[in-house]
């Protein structure tokens, strides 16, 4: 028998809902909050009260999108954590009260795991490859940035993070000095495209291991940018495709570096990218040539499932389902860890 999962994702600024039956996708809707725009990041209290106004009709849509009327759905998951906790809160409320409801199974979803797992949906226009394990995954987003090795659905084990900011703050950071919109991610990915990624130089992180370090990378841009603006009030006009390119060049090739040596030193050559930074067109790219370079098996989210997004609750949710493993009434959400 077919086993239909809604997932609902409130973690941070976007409400969302989808549903599967088992690991295929029938919908997938998301509401981008617009309210957040004009204050340059994410405002906790506004984001939660837009997920109170959007939940109800954005889980209407994916419930009359899939074709599924509500009692034939199997279980409900949500986002439990890590995220906003009045964000959270929401997404948890609403899932508790409706699987109550309709005497279903709640499954509480950790989105950093959800975020790799969002490479086992079965689209049925794509037939797309999935991951076999174990395979490591570079997950990137706005909160986070690790490498993770997984080697079954729920036993992943993070080898790598960083110390400090996460590749997408280093983004937007760029992106806020450069006097470009939130988030800034997007933006400068697509400015980069027309600069010369060599044109100028930053101080790359020294750090040892696997993990991570963006901040020295970060205060570089903002020295280089300021001192530049001494001397010529015009530079960023005048150089802005070239600085956008040359600094996401430099954080790709702190994330690759790190990637690399993950590989070489586990073995593993199945490698796929999750979370909001890995819609950038210069990591979708570096990651791609890794086929040929180093015979890497690559696997790359489609857009949609980059950004938050409840397929990914959902798929993970299916998984814990077919382990049985649910959660109880007096569930409450985290706002970190979890993983
Ligand atoms: O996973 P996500 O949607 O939310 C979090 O859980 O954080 O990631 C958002 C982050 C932001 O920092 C945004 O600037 C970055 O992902 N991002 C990008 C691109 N699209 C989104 N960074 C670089 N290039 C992109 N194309
Ligand atoms: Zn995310």
């Amino acid at each position: 028998m077919p086993v239909y999962i809604l997932g609902i994702e409130s973690s941070c600024d976007d409400t969302s809902a989808a549903v599967l039956r088992n690991t295929c996708m029938l919908s997938n809707v998301v509401a981008n909050q617009q309210v957040h725009n004009d204050f340059g990041g994410v405002v906790p209290e506004l984001a939660s009260r837009a997920h109170q106004q959007n939940i109800i009709p954005v889980i209407d849509k994916a419930l009359k999108e899939a074709k599924v009327q509500k009692e034939q759905l199997s279980a409900i998951a949500f986002t439990r954590g890590p995220g906003l906790l009045g964000s959270l809160l929401v997404g948890t409320s609403f899932a508790k009260a409706m699987a109550l409801g309709l005497n279903i199974p709640l499954i509480d979803v950790n989105h950093m795991q959800a975020h790799i797992l969002s490479h086992f949906i079965l689209r049925k226009a794509s037939n797309n490859p999935i991951p076999h394990f174990p395979f490591l995954c570079l997950t990137v987003s706005g909160g986070h940035t690790q490498i993770v090795m997984i080697k079954d659905y729920f036993d992943m084990a993070i080898i790598g993070r960083t110390i400090d900011d996460a590749a997408g703050e280093a983004f937007d950071k760029a992106a806020k000095i450069l006097g470009l919109g939130y988030p800034g991610g997007p933006l400068v990915d697509k400015l980069a495209v027309a600069g010369n990624p060599l044109a100028f130089k930053f101080s790359k992180p020294s750090i040892t291991g696997l993990d991570y370090s963006f901040s020295g990378l970060k205060t570089s841009f903002l020295y280089f940018v300021r001192d530049r603006l001494k001397e010529n009030p015009g530079f960023i006009d005048e150089h802005l495709s070239d600085l956008c390119a040359s600094m996401q060049s430099s954080i790709i090739h702190v994330l690759m570096d790190k990637l690399i040596k993950a590989s070489e030193q586990t073995g593993i050559k199945e490698v796929a990218i999750a979370g909001g930074v890995s819609a950038n067109s210069g990591l979708r790219n570096a990651i791609t040539a890794m086929q040929s370079k180093a015979g890497w098996n690559t696997y790359i989210p489609e857009f949609q499932f980059t950004t938050d997004n409840a397929a990914m609750i959902a798929v993970a949710g299916y998984f814990k389902f077919l382990k049985g493993e649910f959660t109880s009434q007096s569930v409450t959400p985290y706002s970190r860890g979890g993983m």
